[in-house]
Order: C-alpha cells, then structure tokens, then sequence
C-alpha cells in the first residue's frame, strides 16, 4: 500500500487516516515529540517530527483543526516535502470543482461533503463531514469549515476562518459577496445573515459578534 504522512495524532488526524484509507494510502502519524507519541495507541505507523525529513518522498497532510498550526506548519515544511489533497471518495463536485481542488494543496475533504458550482478553494483548508459549499463562494487558505455547515452561495470565507459545526451562512450578491473577516469564529448552530468582521467571534441567531 502507498504510504501517507498525516502531522499530527489527535481526533482529526485520524479522520484524515480514515480517508487515506480509503484513498488507498497508508497513514504514517506524526507526533510532535515523544510524550504525544506514546499517548498513541493505534494499529499503525507513526514517527516523530524531528524525523519527518526522511520520509520526504511520501506525499504529506496536516491533520490538525486548528488553522493557525496548520498555517504554521505549511510555512515550516514549504519547499521541503509535498503536501496532498485528501478527498473522501463520497465527496460530490459540480462541474471542474474536483480538478481545482487538486490544483490545490492541504485540503482536506470529508466524508458527504458537496461542491456545486464556481467556487474556489484555497490551500491547507478543511471540509468536515456533510459540509455543503454552494456556487460562486470563494474560500481563502487555512480556513476549516466543521460538519454540517451550510455555506449558500456567493459567500467568501477569509484566511484562517472557523466555520462551527452546522453554522449556516446565508448568501451575498453577485457583486458583493457576502463577506467573513480573516481570523473570525462562527459559532455552531449560528446563522450568519450579514458580513463579519476580522478577528471576530460571531454566534447566535440571526449571528452577533460575541467577542
Ligand atoms: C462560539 C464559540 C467559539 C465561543 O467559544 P468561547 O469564545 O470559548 O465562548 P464562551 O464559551 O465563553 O461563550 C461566550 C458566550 O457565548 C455563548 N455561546 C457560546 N457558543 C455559542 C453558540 N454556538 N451559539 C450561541 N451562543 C453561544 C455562551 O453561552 C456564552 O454566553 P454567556 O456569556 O451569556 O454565558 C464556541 O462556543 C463554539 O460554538 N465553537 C464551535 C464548536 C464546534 O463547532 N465544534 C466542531 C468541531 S469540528
């Protein structure tokens, strides 16, 4: 079987380790040192960071939710291995969305997960499971979207963004896309009808800033 490094060992790496199988890879965890290594007990390979380099000829994936990490573990490892999309074979695209998101790098896409149309994805994002993204929505780098939300359509997502889990945004315009701030949280269940601000925690319905 074809092996693939997975950073990290928490819950969402095994999500990840779950879709490498069923890609056909092999997951090989990667923990950060050694106390978080022997915290793990599963049926399979896993290595320390320290010794990530010599597997560089493996293909990689950060299995690890939280953006600013996953951002900051992109930046360290640039240039120096290569970095894999994962796509949950039960994932649905509209037409060409498959092919841009293997244009891309990092993603990752869950289980139940639904593509329509025109939309663009950036690198290092996450699509938890039966997440939908509807037409014309833009979403930046590093932003991870947990399962169950809704994005409607003409909706832009900014860097590094946490969209909770079933959080619904309502659509934008044409012209004017509805707009999430970079950095901002979306708490679960909360329905967004209006842009949010950047560096921002919004939750409720209709959503409101919170801090
Ligand atoms: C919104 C959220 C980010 C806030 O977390 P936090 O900054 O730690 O805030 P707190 O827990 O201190 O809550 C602050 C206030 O917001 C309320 N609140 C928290 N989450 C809320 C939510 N999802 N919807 C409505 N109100 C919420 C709290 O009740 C609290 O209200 P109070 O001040 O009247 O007591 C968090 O609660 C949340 O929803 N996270 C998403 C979880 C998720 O989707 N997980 C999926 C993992 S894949």
């Amino acid at each position: 079987m074809k092996r693939l490094g997975i950073f990290g060992t928490s819950g969402m790496a095994r999500e990840a380790g779950d879709i490498a199988y069923e890609m056909g890879y092999s997951p090989i965890y990667i923990a950060r040192d050694q106390i978080e290594l022997n915290a793990l007990h599963l049926n399979a390979e896993a290595i320390l960071e320290a010794n990530v380099l010599r597997y560089r000829d493996i293909p990689f994936i950060i299995g690890i939710g939280e953006n600013l990490i996953r951002h900051r573990l992109a930046q360290c490892y640039e240039g120096k291995i290569n970095f894999f999309n994962l796509i949950h074979p039960s994932a649905t695209f509209g037409r060409e969305q498959r092919s841009e998101i293997e244009g891309r790098q990092g993603v990752i896409v869950c289980a139940g997960v639904r593509f329509t149309n025109n939309i663009k994805v950036g690198n290092f994002c996450i699509f938890n499971q039966n997440v939908t993204i509807a037409h014309d929505v833009i979403v930046d780098d590093f932003v991870h979207i947990a399962p169950g939300s809704i994005i409607s359509g003409n909706v832009h997502i900014g860097l590094r963004s946490w969209i909770g889990a079933g959080a619904v945004i309502n659509q934008g315009e044409n012209n004017r896309k509805l707009h999430i701030g970079t950095d901002t949280i979306i708490g679960s269940g909360a329905v967004v009808v209006k842009p949010c601000e950047a560096n921002a925690v919004y939750a409720g319905v209709p959503a409101k800033r919170i801090k």
